[in-house]
């Protein structure tokens, strides 16, 4: 089949990367980036936002079906924008990629549905804001941007004080745009991520997968977009596991179909398990980022054909996955990352080529022979090892080849996963 993917990180490498395990397949990325094409990914100048360009380019190419990588051009439509030409895509249309891209629509889904999730107030003005905070509030306490802010709409303050700024800067200052906040209940426990392939009433879940959104060892520092991720997650037990499946996923899948959304696609669930039980952090509309580059590896059926038979509303028999050993993925990121990340050399195309372990590629171009950053995170070393022990072994040796300076990564991926 010939396959357009849709997006430029390490995300849609790893989803290349698995569709190009069937010999017979065609794959193109758009816009992609310089590091893929050292696997033979073939990349298209074409941006994630550029519709009308994207399905022209399908329409020209006898394109099969597009995958949709990012939040973006899901929750901008871009899903309906191919189905109008009748075009073959996977992802939710602009109504289902609500579910990432409006806090309160999922929070009311939850709701509806009965589904765990930390007691929120929704808020559209600033007096409200401040009244909350001052008279209701008990601290610390979670406040979110409404809407898409690129992972960073999320503030966990301690005081009033701290509170009082973020609540002016979104309310007031409009930062991201926010016309309207969530002010949640802080939750406290162990986070990890259900993925699961959705179609409308159906879905099929992968394995569990940890991230670690800190950018300094033992969770220090501000978020990031995901410094490295684990699968399975070891220390968490089938109970919890299957828990996720029945009290999240199977209930909110039945409550979008209910409410005549048609979703078709993949859904995501970030979870954390308190000690009040499980409970929902968020809903994405699409692969997590790392947390694919370590579950796509695991996948043992084709993962065209199961997309096909999704957009043909068919019935996928089985689903195979690797059931040994883990799955580690590490992020190369650049010096000062996330706040100011350092542009710089990242060493010859023939140190990445001689790599033995695959590399999902994100912010790099290619200058003459070499790789040089292009953004805050980089690349992503992969692995399976037999536990975690033996996967980090092998991952660390391997970055420790490639060129230091203008790289920083984390040491202790996984670590909770033993
Ligand atoms: P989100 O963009 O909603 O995924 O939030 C980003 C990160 O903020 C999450 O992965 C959590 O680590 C943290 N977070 C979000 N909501 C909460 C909450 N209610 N309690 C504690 N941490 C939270
Ligand atoms: N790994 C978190 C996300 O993809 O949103």
């Amino acid at each position: 089949m010939k396959i357009l993917v849709v997006g430029s990180g390490a995300r849609e490498d790893a989803i290349c990367k698995s569709l190009l395990k069937n010999s017979d397949n065609t794959v193109f990325c758009a816009p992609g980036n310089d590091g893929m094409k050292l696997s033979g990914i073939k990349t298209i100048s074409i941006a994630e936002d550029e519709f009308e360009h994207l399905t022209n380019f399908a329409q020209t190419n006898a394109i099969d079906f597009t995958i949709v990588g990012p939040e973006d051009p899901l929750v901008n439509g871009i899903v309906d924008f191919f189905k109008r030409k009748k075009l073959k895509i996977f992802g939710p249309d602009k109504k289902g990629a609500q579910v990432e891209g409006s806090k309160t629509f999922t929070k009311k889904l939850m709701a509806d549905a009965n589904i765990p999730t930390a007691k929120y107030q929704e808020i559209t003005d600033l007096e409200t804001a401040v009244e909350y905070l001052s008279v209701r509030a008990s601290f610390p306490i979670v406040i979110k941007a409404d809407g898409l802010a690129a992972g960073k709409g999320v503030y966990i303050v301690q005081d009033l004080d701290s509170g009082l700024e973020v609540v002016s800067e979104l309310l007031d200052g409009h930062k991201f745009n926010t016309r309207k906040i969530v002010i949640e209940e802080y939750l406290d426990g162990e986070e990890f991520s259900l993925m699961a392939f959705v179609d409308h009433k159906r879905f099929y879940p992968m394995p569990l997968a940890q991230d670690y959104k800190k950018i300094f060892e033992d969770d220090k520092g501000p978020n990031t977009g995901g410094m490295g991720a684990v699968c399975p997650v070891k220390n968490l037990s089938s109970e919890v596991e299957q828990m996720a499946i029945d009290t999240v996923l199977k209930p909110f899948v039945h409550e979008l179909y209910q409410q005549g959304i048609r979703y078709t696609g993949i859904l995501y669930a970030g979870l954390i398990l308190t000690k009040d039980g499980l409970k929902v952090i968020e809903f994405n509309a699409r692969f997590g980022d790392p947390e694919t580059e370590v579950v796509l590896p695991r996948l043992k059926t084709d993962l065209s054909d199961m997309i096909w038979a999704m957009l043909n509303h068919k019935k996928i028999e089985q689903i195979k996955w690797q059931n040994s050993g883990l799955n580690l993925g590490v992020f190369a990121v650049s010096q000062g990352y996330p706040q100011n990340p350092k542009s710089g050399d990242l060493g010859t195309i023939e140190q990445f080529l001689d790599c033995p372990l695959v590399i999902n590629y994100a912010g790099v171009k290619k200058v003459d022979r070499n790789l040089v950053s292009n953004g805050g995170r980089l690349y992503l070393l992969q692995t399976v090892g037999t536990d975690l022990k033996d996967a980090q072994n092998l991952i660390y040796q391997a970055l420790k080849k490639m060129k230091s300076e203008n790289i920083f990564y984390r040491r202790d991926i996984g670590k909770n996963s033993i």
